[in-house]
């Protein structure tokens, strides 16, 4: 079996940060919206370092203006996805971005994501679940607004909530609050960490959000009673090797610690972010994973074990994956 059949769980993908960029150029023609300068020539996002980033993936965004559009974006990422063999993702969602956290804006936004998800398993087999994503850089009270949405609408397919964002800016325990009211609404957790902020950035999201996931971790490489601790207590981390070789993270993906993370006991799974954003897709980060350190099949079995026990679903979904 080719890399891109092999069948793939993807834990990490940020909804918006999967749109194909003609997919967001042709939305920006319909709506006449000049989003030119967020392109390079070849066509693929234009931007120089994370936090440019950030507002390149806003410009994108802005143009997807209705549930709709949002049901066209569900359905161009999960054909994508399907055709790289992945037969099961989480995408981080954001309120802020459907409907502006209005819980009755953000329930349409979520059945029109819900029904095209829908679709695209019974056409392509790929079950697909949310995690609501508050936005550091956004800052704690919007968060709140995106845990209420959250908690409201928790249930079987939303069902994780998350942090995004600029990890520059605040602190984990800015965001307790939200994290606290999304647990007792039932919902999984996981937080972007360890990615820019170094290892005491894991340390906070772990004590001050106690989260089970979280998302990168991989600086945590840097202080290895941290590495330890994470072992330990089963924390599984979300990697993106592709994101962090392509953001300058790690300069070569020789050097990215996956490897050295999982043989210190550490659960790792492979996930891609913002696929378009950072050129890569499932089945690059299989290549390049086999390239740089050798996996093979074995290998990317025990990813896929270590994902599939991770992954925020009922077991009655993870009996239909397995
Ligand atoms: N990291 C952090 N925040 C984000 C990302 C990412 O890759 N994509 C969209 N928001
Ligand atoms: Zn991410």
């Amino acid at each position: 079996m080719s890399l891109s059949e092999l069948p793939k769980l993807e834990l990490h993908l940020h909804l918006e940060g999967a749109a194909p960029p003609a997919f967001i150029r042709g939305l920006a023609k319909e709506k006449s919206v000049d989003l030119s300068g967020i392109f390079r020539e070849d066509g693929s996002y234009a931007y120089r370092d994370f936090v440019h980033f950030l507002s390149v993936y806003e410009a994108a965004t802005s143009v997807l203006k209705s549930p709709e559009d949002y049901a066209r974006l569900v359905t161009a990422v999960l054909e994508e996805s399907a055709a790289h063999g992945v037969v099961y993702c989480e995408t981080f969602v954001s309120p802020d971005f459907c409907g502006g956290s209005d819980v009755g804006a953000w329930r349409e936004y979520l059945h029109a994501m819900q029904d095209a998800a829908d679709r695209a398993e019974a056409q392509h087999g790929i079950i697909l679940r949310g995690i609501v994503t508050c936005i550091r850089h956004f800052g704690p009270e919007k968060a709140k607004a995106s845990a209420r949405c959250a908690a409201e609408t928790a249930g079987d397919w939303i069902t994780g909530f998350g942090i995004a964002g600029d990890e520059g800016q605040g602190k984990p325990r800015d965001f307790a609050y939200s994290f606290d009211m999304a647990r007792e609404a039932g919902l999984r957790l996981t937080a972007h960490a360890g990615e820019w902020g170094g290892p005491q950035s894991v340390k906070d999201a772990l004590d001050d959000l106690k989260v089970e996931r979280i998302g990168h971790g991989v600086r945590a490489i840097e202080d290895l009673a941290l590495v330890d601790r994470l072992a330990e207590d089963g924390i599984t981390l979300e990697v993106c090797p592709g994101s962090n070789v392509t953001l300058g993270v790690y300069p070569k993906w020789d050097q990215h610690p996956i490897q050295k993370l999982r043989e210190r006991g550490v659960k790792v799974t492979v996930s891609t972010d913002d696929p378009p954003f950072f050129h890569t897709t499932m089945t690059r980060e299989y290549e390049e994973l086999e390239r740089a350190f050798g996996w093979g099949a074995a290998d990317f079995h025990e990813i896929s074990q270590t994902a599939l026990a991770a992954a925020f679903c009922d077991e009655d979904t993870k009996a239909k994956i397995a």
